[in-house]
């Protein structure tokens, strides 16, 4: 799924990420962790194709295609077709609702209203969040607002979820449901997750977790 090879990070002088390695499986559920500053979210826009890196000597392939090789609008179309993003803050849009804001990535990849809708639907549904479609984001508690952000991120059918610090900013009982809600998607779809997280009971459920430390991964 994900084919990551000597990833190396500038911002300017600042050498972010030092050669970073990672492979990850279908159906596989990976976190990332380690100290503020260790890079973990400039490795997670990397591979969600978001910020660019030194393509002199990195490479990174995602569901067999070349990243290094996509730009503009391909690049564009690549990730509304195989990434889905989930943010610490949902980052929905405030003026749509919820059943729009499922929909949203939808309508970008030019799937039919109808059919758009229809997937939504059965996602929120999914999600128990049916009796909360017609609301708008500050009408949401943060749990919800945090599942209706994971219905969005599933509605393309992505290869990979990439989540940073999801439940960052959830209530330990929200945290939980959305973290088990993560599990029974890789179980009854085969989800891929990539998870940055300060959460330790949740690095620790991944089937690998991976330490970040100045830039590289150290296990
Ligand atoms: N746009 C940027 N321009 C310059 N430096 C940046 C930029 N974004 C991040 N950095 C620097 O790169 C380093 C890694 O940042 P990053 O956000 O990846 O850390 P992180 O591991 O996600 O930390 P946290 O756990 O606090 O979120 C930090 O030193 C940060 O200050
Ligand atoms: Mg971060």
């Amino acid at each position: 799924m994900i084919e990551a090879q000597n990833i190396h990070k500038y911002y300017d002088n600042l050498h972010v990420l030092k050669g970073v390695d990672l492979h990850i499986k279908k159906s596989e559920i990976v976190s990332i962790v380690g100290a503020s500053g260790a890079g973990k979210t400039t490795l997670l826009q990397i591979l969600g194709t978001l910020d660019a890196f030194d393509s002199s000597k990195s490479k990174l392939a995602i569901n067999g295609v070349n990243i290094g090789s996509l730009s503009g609008k391909k690049l564009a179309k690549f990730r509304n077709e195989n990434l889905g993003f989930i943010f610490q803050f949902h980052q929905l849009l405030p003026e749509f609702t919820a059943l729009e804001n499922v929909c949203i990535p939808a309508f970008i990849k030019n799937t039919p209203k109808a059919e758009a809708v229809k997937k939504a639907k059965e996602l929120l549904s999914f999600l128990g969040l049916s009796h909360r479609e017609d609301h708008k984001p500050n009408e949401l508690s943060g749990g919800e607002q945090q599942r209706v952000a994971v219905a969005r991120a599933l509605i393309n059918n992505p290869a990979i979820i990439l989540a940073d610090e999801p439940s960052g900013n959830l209530d330990t009982e929200s945290a939980e449901n959305l973290h088990n809600l993560f599990f029974k998607l890789r179980d009854e779809f085969g989800q891929t997750f990539v998870i940055v997280t300060h959460n330790e009971e949740l690095a620790n459920m991944a089937d690998r977790k991976l330490v970040m430390q100045d830039g590289v991964i150290v296990k």
